[in-house]
């Protein structure tokens, strides 16, 4: 029996504004993942910032920054045997054309990196950074 885990997952606000929230959210739950947390949330640059801290060096960290405060955002903490994995498989790769193939979300709804619809925690450490920002009063 496998461990459960938490990831942090976003839908960005070009997920929100395509209106595949509930697409989203039923992949996840076709998935056999369950939700321990929801909300529709604007997010500050604040949060944003330390969010994407490990990329502030990077070129499109402003650009990143400007588009996920730029309307709403769903977050989401998403858990089940190896969570973390299981969402960034259901999400495929960075680039919605290069990277992530068809049948992941990003490869059924997206065209451009930025617009790529979805976060997920990349590793433990990070889910239990990322879910400690964004919905400080569960403990986990
Ligand atoms: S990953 O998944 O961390 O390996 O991806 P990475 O390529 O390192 O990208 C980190 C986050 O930055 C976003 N990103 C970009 N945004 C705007 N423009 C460009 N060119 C760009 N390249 C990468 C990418 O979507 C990742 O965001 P999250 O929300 O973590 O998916």
């Amino acid at each position: 029996m496998l461990v459960t885990e938490q990831t942090l997952v976003l839908i960005k606000p070009d997920g929100v504004q395509r209106g595949v929230i509930g697409e989203v959210i039923s992949r996840i739950e076709r998935k056999g993942l369950t939700l321990a947390a929801l909300e529709l949330r604007t997010v500050t640059t604040e949060i944003a910032s330390e969010h994407y801290a490990e990329h502030a060096e990077r070129p499109f960290f402003g650009s990143l920054l400007e588009f996920i405060t730029s309307g709403p955002v769903v977050a989401l903490v998403v858990e089940g045997p190896r969570a973390i994995a299981a969402f960034r498989q259901l999400a495929g790769g960075t680039d919605p054309v290069e990277k992530a193939t068809p049948g992941t979300i990003r490869g059924d709804f997206g065209l451009e990196t930025q617009f790529n619809l979805v976060h997920g925690s990349d590793s433990p450490e990070s889910a239990a950074r990322e879910i400690g920002l964004w919905f400080p009063s569960l403990n986990s």
